[in-house]
Parts: structure tokens; sequence; C-alpha cells
């Protein structure tokens, strides 16, 4: 099995990975975000290329050949406390598998070449905002909860 890390917008990799971060909010929350959020794929890819040029996220991309199978995001936070103690946080996001490749380790896959990327780039410690369904695949990966308290209410 093969994942490739991919720094350019205007890739396949990018394009199917924006597929999927559509298909994930459908599946996740139910949402169409073409519908509520028109415009919304120029914006994410535009906020990637950004990233890409500082070099502090890359997508890594599932490639089974016939396209691509599976995708997640891998981002440097920009934090006070990385640069003080020297042990930047990396971010993951957007990790889906397309559903017929289930269940075959490409999701793990996926998250350890993230690890990777982010340890890579300085980045120990590795957080993520978990879907209801995906609480215990992460669990077994080794993430642990961490307390965190919001105020206001995030838009969906
Ligand atoms: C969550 C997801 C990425 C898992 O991908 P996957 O390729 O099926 O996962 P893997 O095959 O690598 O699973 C690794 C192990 O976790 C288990 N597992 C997978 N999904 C699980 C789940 N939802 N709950 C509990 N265990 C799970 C697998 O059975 C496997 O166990 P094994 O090592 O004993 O064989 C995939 O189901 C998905 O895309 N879901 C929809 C989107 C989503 O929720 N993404 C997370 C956003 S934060």
């Amino acid at each position: 099995m093969e994942t490739s890390v991919v720094t350019s917008i205007d890739s396949p990799a990018f394009r199917a990975a924006v597929d999927h971060r559509h298909a994930l909010i459908a599946e996740v929350e139910g949402l169409d975000w073409d519908e509520r959020y028109p415009g919304w794929r120029a914006r994410y890819a535009s906020f990637y290329a950004e990233s890409f040029e500082l070099g502090t996220a890359a997508l890594i991309a599932y490639d089974r050949n016939s396209g691509y199978g599976g995708s997640c995001m891998a981002s440097v936070q920009r934090e006070f406390r990385s640069a003080i103690m020297g042990q930047g946080i990396g971010y993951l996001n957007g990790l889906y598998v397309l559903p017929d490749l289930r269940n075959r380790h490409v999701g793990s896959l996926l998250v350890r070449a993230a690890l990777l990327w982010l340890n890579a780039h300085g980045c120990p410690i590795v957080r993520l905002h978990p879907s209801q369904t995906s609480n215990a695949f992460y669990r077994r990966l080794g993430f642990r909860p961490v307390q965190e308290f919001e105020y206001g209410e995030a838009r969906r």
C-alpha cells in the first residue's frame, strides 16, 4: 500500500482530497457543503496553497492506482508554546477513506504517514477532533482525549 505526500493544490491528489472532504462532511455531519457554503472549494484550495507555500501543511494521499482511495491533511500549528519550548504541535484533519476500502488499514496507514510528516516537521505532539464514529479508531492508534473548552456556537 502506498501513500504520498502532496504539497500542491494543482494536483489530482488535492482535487480528490477536496471531494473526500465533501464526502466526509456529508457522512459525518449530514451536510452538503456545496449547498451550504458555495465557493468553499476555492477558499479551501487557497487556504492550503498558502500553507503549502509556507511549508506548514501537507496532504497525505492514498493512491490505489485507479484513483485516490483516501486522504488526510497534516498541519503544523502556529502557537507560542512551540516557539518557547521547541516542541511543536501538529494537527491532523480531514481523514477520509472511501467506503469500499474501509477496514483494510488504509486509515491507519494515512494517520501513521501524517504522524511521520509532522514529527519530521518539529511536531512530536499531534492533535485532532475525532468524528463521533472515529473515536475508537483513534484510540487504537494511541490518541488520548485531552480537556478542551469552547465558547460560542461553531457553524456547521
Ligand atoms: C475512520 C476511518 C478513517 C477508518 O479508516 P479505515 O481504513 O477503515 O481504518 P483501518 O482499517 O485502518 O482501521 C484500523 C483498525 O481500527 C478499526 N476501526 C476502523 N474504524 C473503526 C471505528 N469507526 N471504530 C472502531 N474501530 C475501528 C479497524 O477494524 C482496524 O482494527 P484491526 O487493526 O484490529 O484490524 C474511516 O472509517 C472513514 O473514513 N470514516 C468516515 C470519515 C471519518 O469519520 N473520518 C474521521 C474524521 S476525524
